[in-house]
Protein backbone atom coordinates (compact mmCIF):
# COMPACT_ATOMS: atom_id res chain seq x y z
CA UNK A 1 0.00 0.00 0.00
CA UNK A 2 2.84 2.43 0.92
CA UNK A 3 4.70 1.62 -2.27
CA UNK A 4 1.41 2.29 -4.13
CA UNK A 5 1.05 5.96 -2.68
CA UNK A 6 4.42 6.23 -3.57
CA UNK A 7 3.86 5.92 -7.17
CA UNK A 8 1.22 8.09 -7.60
CA UNK A 9 2.11 11.36 -9.32
CA UNK A 10 0.04 14.92 -8.17
CA UNK A 11 0.00 17.30 -11.22
CA UNK A 12 3.20 19.11 -12.26
CA UNK A 13 1.37 22.16 -11.20
CA UNK A 14 0.84 21.46 -7.25
CA UNK A 15 4.40 20.30 -7.25
CA UNK A 16 5.49 23.35 -8.59
CA UNK A 17 2.53 25.36 -6.01
CA UNK A 18 3.82 23.61 -3.02
CA UNK A 19 7.62 24.19 -3.93
CA UNK A 20 7.12 27.66 -4.29
CA UNK A 21 5.12 27.92 -1.00
CA UNK A 22 7.77 25.91 0.71
CA UNK A 23 10.48 28.29 -0.61
CA UNK A 24 8.15 31.29 0.43
CA UNK A 25 8.54 29.35 4.00
CA UNK A 26 11.80 28.53 4.11
CA UNK A 27 12.57 32.62 2.98
CA UNK A 28 10.34 33.89 5.57
CA UNK A 29 12.34 31.61 8.04
CA UNK A 30 15.43 32.73 6.65
CA UNK A 31 14.37 36.55 6.95
CA UNK A 32 14.02 35.37 11.03
CA UNK A 33 17.27 34.00 11.39
CA UNK A 34 20.28 36.08 12.10
CA UNK A 35 22.66 35.71 9.04
CA UNK A 36 25.60 34.33 10.72
CA UNK A 37 23.60 31.60 11.77
CA UNK A 38 22.09 30.91 8.75
CA UNK A 39 26.18 30.66 7.50
CA UNK A 40 26.83 28.68 10.16
CA UNK A 41 24.09 25.82 9.46
CA UNK A 42 24.87 25.91 6.01
CA UNK A 43 28.40 25.60 6.60
CA UNK A 44 28.10 22.56 9.09
CA UNK A 45 25.93 20.93 6.68
CA UNK A 46 29.09 18.28 6.30
CA UNK A 47 28.72 17.17 9.78
CA UNK A 48 25.73 16.06 9.19
CA UNK A 49 26.50 14.48 5.83
CA UNK A 50 28.80 12.49 7.44
CA UNK A 51 27.15 10.92 10.80
CA UNK A 52 24.44 9.79 8.10
CA UNK A 53 27.44 8.12 5.65
CA UNK A 54 28.07 6.25 9.19
CA UNK A 55 24.95 4.95 10.18
CA UNK A 56 24.10 4.33 6.16
CA UNK A 57 27.72 2.60 6.62
CA UNK A 58 26.95 0.50 9.41
CA UNK A 59 23.13 -0.37 8.12
CA UNK A 60 21.91 1.08 11.63
CA UNK A 61 18.40 1.64 10.46
CA UNK A 62 18.13 -1.48 9.21
CA UNK A 63 19.58 -3.66 12.65
CA UNK A 64 16.23 -1.35 14.25
CA UNK A 65 13.42 -2.12 11.69
CA UNK A 66 11.96 -4.67 14.23
CA UNK A 67 11.87 -2.42 17.28
CA UNK A 68 14.76 -0.75 19.58
CA UNK A 69 17.51 -1.76 20.55
CA UNK A 70 20.38 -0.93 22.50
CA UNK A 71 23.46 0.69 21.56
CA UNK A 72 25.99 -1.89 23.15
CA UNK A 73 23.85 -4.43 21.14
CA UNK A 74 24.13 -2.40 17.67
CA UNK A 75 27.96 -2.62 18.37
CA UNK A 76 28.29 -5.90 19.26
CA UNK A 77 26.53 -5.91 15.44
CA UNK A 78 28.63 -3.81 13.77
CA UNK A 79 31.83 -4.14 15.63
CA UNK A 80 32.09 -0.53 16.74
CA UNK A 81 32.94 1.59 20.15
CA UNK A 82 29.48 1.42 22.38
CA UNK A 83 30.60 4.73 23.47
CA UNK A 84 31.59 6.35 19.69
CA UNK A 85 28.22 4.31 18.43
CA UNK A 86 25.93 6.11 20.99
CA UNK A 87 27.11 9.98 20.15
CA UNK A 88 27.10 9.05 16.92
CA UNK A 89 23.36 8.36 17.05
CA UNK A 90 22.90 11.02 19.77
CA UNK A 91 23.79 13.31 17.02
CA UNK A 92 21.83 11.90 14.56
CA UNK A 93 18.45 11.70 16.89
CA UNK A 94 18.91 15.47 17.49
CA UNK A 95 18.20 15.83 14.11
CA UNK A 96 15.36 14.09 14.25
CA UNK A 97 17.15 10.93 12.28
CA UNK A 98 16.61 7.63 14.89
CA UNK A 99 15.49 8.62 18.59
CA UNK A 100 16.54 7.68 22.11
CA UNK A 101 13.54 5.97 23.62
CA UNK A 102 15.62 5.41 27.10
CA UNK A 103 19.19 5.34 28.01
CA UNK A 104 21.13 4.01 25.04
CA UNK A 105 18.22 2.85 23.49
CA UNK A 106 17.09 3.80 19.94
CA UNK A 107 14.35 3.38 17.56
CA UNK A 108 13.63 4.56 14.20
CA UNK A 109 11.81 7.60 13.05
CA UNK A 110 10.15 8.53 9.91
CA UNK A 111 13.40 9.68 8.56
CA UNK A 112 15.76 7.25 9.80
CA UNK A 113 13.45 4.65 7.89
CA UNK A 114 14.64 6.25 4.42
CA UNK A 115 18.57 4.73 5.54
CA UNK A 116 17.05 1.52 4.99
CA UNK A 117 18.35 -0.70 2.32
CA UNK A 118 14.90 -2.09 1.02
CA UNK A 119 12.36 0.83 2.05
CA UNK A 120 10.52 1.92 -1.14
CA UNK A 121 12.05 5.67 -1.20
CA UNK A 122 15.10 4.34 0.09
CA UNK A 123 18.06 6.72 -0.22
CA UNK A 124 20.74 5.06 1.74
CA UNK A 125 22.79 4.48 -1.90
CA UNK A 126 22.74 8.38 -1.89
CA UNK A 127 24.15 9.27 1.48
CA UNK A 128 27.14 6.14 0.79
CA UNK A 129 28.02 7.89 -2.15
CA UNK A 130 27.78 11.44 -0.31
CA UNK A 131 30.14 10.16 1.96
CA UNK A 132 32.39 8.10 -0.19
CA UNK A 133 35.74 9.48 -1.36
CA UNK A 134 35.05 9.88 -5.08
CA UNK A 135 32.02 12.38 -4.20
CA UNK A 136 33.61 13.73 -1.00
CA UNK A 137 37.38 13.95 -2.38
CA UNK A 138 36.58 16.53 -5.22
CA UNK A 139 34.39 18.76 -3.18
CA UNK A 140 37.27 18.92 -0.95
CA UNK A 141 39.51 20.26 -4.12
CA UNK A 142 36.12 22.70 -5.35
CA UNK A 143 38.97 25.42 -4.83
CA UNK A 144 40.92 23.76 -8.08
CA UNK A 145 37.75 23.86 -10.19
CA UNK A 146 36.34 27.26 -9.50
CA UNK A 147 40.13 28.74 -10.63
CA UNK A 148 40.71 26.64 -13.20
CA UNK A 149 37.20 25.31 -14.90
CA UNK A 150 38.71 22.20 -14.49
CA UNK A 151 37.36 18.95 -13.26
CA UNK A 152 38.49 18.36 -9.67
CA UNK A 153 38.03 14.87 -9.85
CA UNK A 154 40.33 14.09 -12.30
CA UNK A 155 42.71 16.16 -10.46
CA UNK A 156 42.32 14.31 -7.37
CA UNK A 157 41.83 10.66 -8.71
CA UNK A 158 43.41 11.03 -12.23
CA UNK A 159 41.13 10.00 -14.56
CA UNK A 160 37.35 10.32 -16.13
CA UNK A 161 34.55 9.68 -13.37
CA UNK A 162 32.99 7.29 -15.37
CA UNK A 163 36.61 5.40 -16.50
CA UNK A 164 37.38 5.37 -12.68
CA UNK A 165 34.00 3.73 -11.71
CA UNK A 166 34.45 1.14 -14.50
CA UNK A 167 37.76 0.23 -12.78
CA UNK A 168 35.84 0.04 -9.36
CA UNK A 169 32.95 -2.58 -9.59
CA UNK A 170 31.26 -1.78 -6.22
CA UNK A 171 31.54 1.84 -6.65
CA UNK A 172 29.73 1.48 -9.92
CA UNK A 173 27.29 -0.95 -8.81
CA UNK A 174 26.29 1.67 -5.78
CA UNK A 175 26.32 4.61 -8.32
CA UNK A 176 23.92 2.44 -10.96
CA UNK A 177 22.01 1.58 -7.43
CA UNK A 178 21.42 5.22 -6.99
CA UNK A 179 21.11 6.60 -10.49
CA UNK A 180 17.69 3.92 -10.26
CA UNK A 181 16.44 4.50 -7.40
CA UNK A 182 16.32 8.74 -8.26
CA UNK A 183 14.74 7.48 -11.43
CA UNK A 184 12.45 5.44 -10.00
CA UNK A 185 11.53 8.66 -7.68
CA UNK A 186 11.67 10.52 -11.18
CA UNK A 187 9.86 8.61 -13.51
CA UNK A 188 6.17 8.60 -12.79
CA UNK A 189 6.32 11.94 -13.02
CA UNK A 190 8.01 12.77 -16.41
CA UNK A 191 6.15 8.98 -17.77
CA UNK A 192 3.10 10.90 -16.99
CA UNK A 193 4.24 14.58 -18.41
CA UNK A 194 4.80 13.01 -22.08
CA UNK A 195 2.67 11.50 -24.86
CA UNK A 196 4.60 8.73 -24.95
CA UNK A 197 1.92 6.25 -26.64
CA UNK A 198 2.11 8.29 -29.94
CA UNK A 199 5.52 6.79 -30.55
CA UNK A 200 5.98 2.72 -31.62
CA UNK A 201 9.93 2.39 -30.84
CA UNK A 202 11.38 4.53 -27.34
CA UNK A 203 15.24 4.21 -27.40
CA UNK A 204 16.89 5.27 -24.00
CA UNK A 205 20.34 6.82 -24.62
CA UNK A 206 22.46 6.01 -21.54
CA UNK A 207 19.37 4.47 -19.82
CA UNK A 208 21.53 3.12 -17.23
CA UNK A 209 19.63 -0.09 -15.89
CA UNK A 210 16.32 0.71 -17.74
CA UNK A 211 14.48 2.61 -14.38
CA UNK A 212 12.88 4.84 -17.18
CA UNK A 213 12.23 2.67 -19.91
CA UNK A 214 10.18 0.24 -18.13
CA UNK A 215 8.15 2.91 -16.64
CA UNK A 216 7.21 4.32 -19.76
CA UNK A 217 6.89 0.00 -21.15
CA UNK A 218 4.49 -0.37 -18.19
CA UNK A 219 2.36 2.44 -18.74
CA UNK A 220 2.28 2.31 -22.24
CA UNK A 221 1.92 -1.36 -23.14
CA UNK A 222 1.56 -0.61 -27.23
CA UNK A 223 5.08 1.01 -27.05
CA UNK A 224 8.64 -1.08 -27.86
CA UNK A 225 11.76 -0.22 -26.03
CA UNK A 226 15.46 -0.25 -26.80
CA UNK A 227 17.61 -0.29 -23.63
CA UNK A 228 21.17 1.38 -24.51
CA UNK A 229 24.48 1.94 -22.13
CA UNK A 230 28.02 0.81 -21.91
CA UNK A 231 28.25 -3.19 -22.46
CA UNK A 232 28.96 -3.72 -18.93
CA UNK A 233 25.68 -1.53 -17.19
CA UNK A 234 23.10 -3.27 -19.14
CA UNK A 235 24.77 -6.22 -18.05
CA UNK A 236 22.23 -5.54 -15.36
CA UNK A 237 19.67 -4.36 -17.39
CA UNK A 238 17.56 -5.24 -13.59
CA UNK A 239 14.57 -3.08 -14.28
CA UNK A 240 13.32 -4.65 -17.38
CA UNK A 241 11.64 -7.47 -15.95
CA UNK A 242 9.56 -10.54 -17.38
CA UNK A 243 6.42 -8.41 -18.14
CA UNK A 244 8.27 -6.00 -20.69
CA UNK A 245 11.30 -7.89 -21.85
CA UNK A 246 9.27 -9.37 -24.86
CA UNK A 247 8.94 -5.58 -25.81
CA UNK A 248 12.54 -4.59 -24.77
CA UNK A 249 15.55 -4.83 -26.57
CA UNK A 250 18.80 -4.85 -24.98
CA UNK A 251 21.71 -3.03 -26.64
CA UNK A 252 25.54 -2.58 -25.65
CA UNK A 253 27.65 0.52 -26.94
CA UNK A 254 28.90 3.80 -26.75
CA UNK A 255 27.18 6.87 -27.64
CA UNK A 256 30.29 8.52 -28.78
CA UNK A 257 30.15 5.75 -31.33
CA UNK A 258 26.71 5.51 -32.35
CA UNK A 259 23.59 4.88 -31.12
CA UNK A 260 20.73 1.79 -32.33
CA UNK A 261 18.56 3.08 -35.64
CA UNK A 262 15.18 2.32 -36.16
CA UNK A 263 14.02 4.28 -32.79
CA UNK A 264 10.84 6.77 -33.37
CA UNK A 265 11.95 8.18 -29.73
CA UNK A 266 15.43 8.81 -28.64
CA UNK A 267 15.18 9.49 -24.68
CA UNK A 268 18.28 10.63 -22.49
CA UNK A 269 18.01 11.12 -18.87
CA UNK A 270 20.65 13.16 -16.92
CA UNK A 271 23.28 12.68 -19.94
CA UNK A 272 23.71 15.88 -21.32
CA UNK A 273 24.20 17.65 -17.93
CA UNK A 274 27.38 14.98 -17.75
CA UNK A 275 28.90 16.16 -20.54
CA UNK A 276 31.03 19.40 -22.49
CA UNK A 277 29.33 20.92 -25.17
CA UNK A 278 31.14 19.36 -27.87
CA UNK A 279 30.86 15.55 -26.27
CA UNK A 280 27.13 16.59 -25.57
CA UNK A 281 26.86 17.80 -29.32
CA UNK A 282 28.52 14.89 -30.55
CA UNK A 283 25.66 12.15 -28.58
CA UNK A 284 22.83 14.60 -30.29
CA UNK A 285 24.55 14.61 -33.18
CA UNK A 286 24.58 10.74 -33.32
CA UNK A 287 20.77 10.34 -32.62
CA UNK A 288 20.47 12.76 -34.95
CA UNK A 289 21.87 10.85 -37.50
CA UNK A 290 19.34 7.79 -37.26
CA UNK A 291 16.81 10.25 -36.88
CA UNK A 292 13.88 10.24 -39.54
CA UNK A 293 12.27 13.64 -40.02
CA UNK A 294 9.58 12.69 -37.84
CA UNK A 295 11.29 11.27 -34.88
CA UNK A 296 11.61 13.64 -31.56
CA UNK A 297 14.02 13.58 -29.61
CA UNK A 298 13.95 14.20 -25.50
CA UNK A 299 16.50 15.06 -23.34
CA UNK A 300 15.26 14.99 -20.09
CA UNK A 301 17.68 17.45 -17.24
CA UNK A 302 17.54 20.39 -15.43
CA UNK A 303 16.63 23.21 -17.15
CA UNK A 304 18.17 26.27 -15.14
CA UNK A 305 16.19 29.33 -14.58
CA UNK A 306 17.09 32.67 -14.89
CA UNK A 307 17.00 34.81 -11.00
CA UNK A 308 17.81 33.71 -7.72
CA UNK A 309 15.01 31.75 -7.21
CA UNK A 310 15.85 28.48 -4.77
CA UNK A 311 17.56 25.23 -7.17
CA UNK A 312 19.06 22.19 -5.85
CA UNK A 313 20.17 22.06 -9.11
CA UNK A 314 22.12 25.00 -9.16
CA UNK A 315 24.06 22.72 -6.90
CA UNK A 316 24.03 19.63 -8.53
CA UNK A 317 25.22 21.84 -11.35
CA UNK A 318 28.17 22.30 -8.97
CA UNK A 319 28.65 18.40 -8.56
CA UNK A 320 29.12 18.49 -12.22
CA UNK A 321 31.80 20.92 -12.67
CA UNK A 322 33.84 18.92 -10.25
CA UNK A 323 33.24 15.64 -11.40
CA UNK A 324 32.88 15.70 -15.20
CA UNK A 325 35.11 17.76 -17.99
CA UNK A 326 32.65 20.53 -19.23
CA UNK A 327 29.61 18.66 -17.15
CA UNK A 328 26.90 21.37 -16.52
CA UNK A 329 23.16 21.73 -16.36
CA UNK A 330 22.00 24.39 -18.58
CA UNK A 331 19.44 27.63 -19.32
CA UNK A 332 17.10 27.20 -22.24
CA UNK A 333 19.11 29.30 -24.29
CA UNK A 334 22.19 26.90 -23.58
CA UNK A 335 20.19 24.00 -25.02
CA UNK A 336 18.89 25.91 -28.03
CA UNK A 337 22.27 26.34 -29.07
CA UNK A 338 22.89 22.54 -27.99
CA UNK A 339 20.47 21.60 -30.44
CA UNK A 340 21.22 24.15 -33.27
CA UNK A 341 25.12 22.72 -33.48
CA UNK A 342 23.87 18.98 -33.45
CA UNK A 343 21.98 19.54 -36.39
CA UNK A 344 18.06 19.92 -34.15
CA UNK A 345 15.49 22.53 -33.95
CA UNK A 346 14.11 22.44 -29.69
CA UNK A 347 10.58 22.58 -30.24
CA UNK A 348 9.19 23.32 -26.54
CA UNK A 349 10.28 22.44 -22.59
CA UNK A 350 7.97 21.23 -20.76
CA UNK A 351 7.89 21.00 -17.15
CA UNK A 352 7.04 17.71 -14.96
CA UNK A 353 6.29 17.42 -11.11
CA UNK A 354 10.07 15.86 -10.84
CA UNK A 355 13.26 18.25 -10.54
CA UNK A 356 13.84 17.09 -14.31
CA UNK A 357 12.05 19.00 -17.47
CA UNK A 358 11.27 17.39 -21.06
CA UNK A 359 13.82 19.24 -23.44
CA UNK A 360 11.85 18.51 -27.02
CA UNK A 361 13.69 18.13 -30.36
CA UNK A 362 13.26 17.26 -33.82
CA UNK A 363 15.55 17.24 -37.07
CA UNK A 364 16.08 20.42 -38.18
C1 LIG B 1 23.81 9.89 -14.82
S1 LIG B 1 23.58 8.29 -15.41
C2 LIG B 1 21.92 8.36 -16.01
C3 LIG B 1 21.29 7.00 -16.15
C4 LIG B 1 19.81 6.99 -16.57
N1 LIG B 1 19.58 7.68 -17.81
C5 LIG B 1 18.97 7.57 -15.47
O1 LIG B 1 18.40 8.64 -15.63
O2 LIG B 1 18.86 6.90 -14.44
C6 LIG B 1 24.58 8.34 -16.86
C7 LIG B 1 24.55 7.08 -17.68
O3 LIG B 1 25.35 7.26 -18.84
C8 LIG B 1 26.00 6.04 -19.10
N2 LIG B 1 27.16 6.27 -19.96
C9 LIG B 1 28.32 6.92 -19.63
N3 LIG B 1 29.15 6.93 -20.68
C10 LIG B 1 28.50 6.28 -21.70
C11 LIG B 1 28.83 5.99 -23.06
N4 LIG B 1 29.99 6.37 -23.57
N5 LIG B 1 27.93 5.33 -23.81
C12 LIG B 1 26.73 4.94 -23.30
N6 LIG B 1 26.35 5.20 -22.01
C13 LIG B 1 27.23 5.86 -21.23
C14 LIG B 1 26.37 5.55 -17.72
O4 LIG B 1 26.68 4.17 -17.75
C15 LIG B 1 25.09 5.86 -16.94
O5 LIG B 1 24.18 4.81 -16.98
Amino acid sequence: MKNEKSRSVPPAFIVKTVQSVQAGILDFANRLTPPFVQILSLAGGTMGSQALYAAARLGIADLLKDGPKSVDDLAKKTKTNADALHRLLRALASIGVFKETSGKVFELTTAAEALQNDHPQSVRPFVLLMGDPIWRNPWGDIMYSIKTGENAFNHVFGKNFFDYLGEHEELSELFSNWMTKASNMNCPAIAAAYPFNRFGKVVDIGGGQGALLAHILKKYPTVNGVLFDLPKVVEDASEIDDNIASRCEIVGGSFFDSVPAGGDLYIMQQIIHDWEDELAVQILSNCRDVMTDDARILVIDAVIKPGNGRDVNKFIDLQMLLINKGGRERTEQEFRQLFEKAGLKLLKIIPTASMFSIVEGRKN
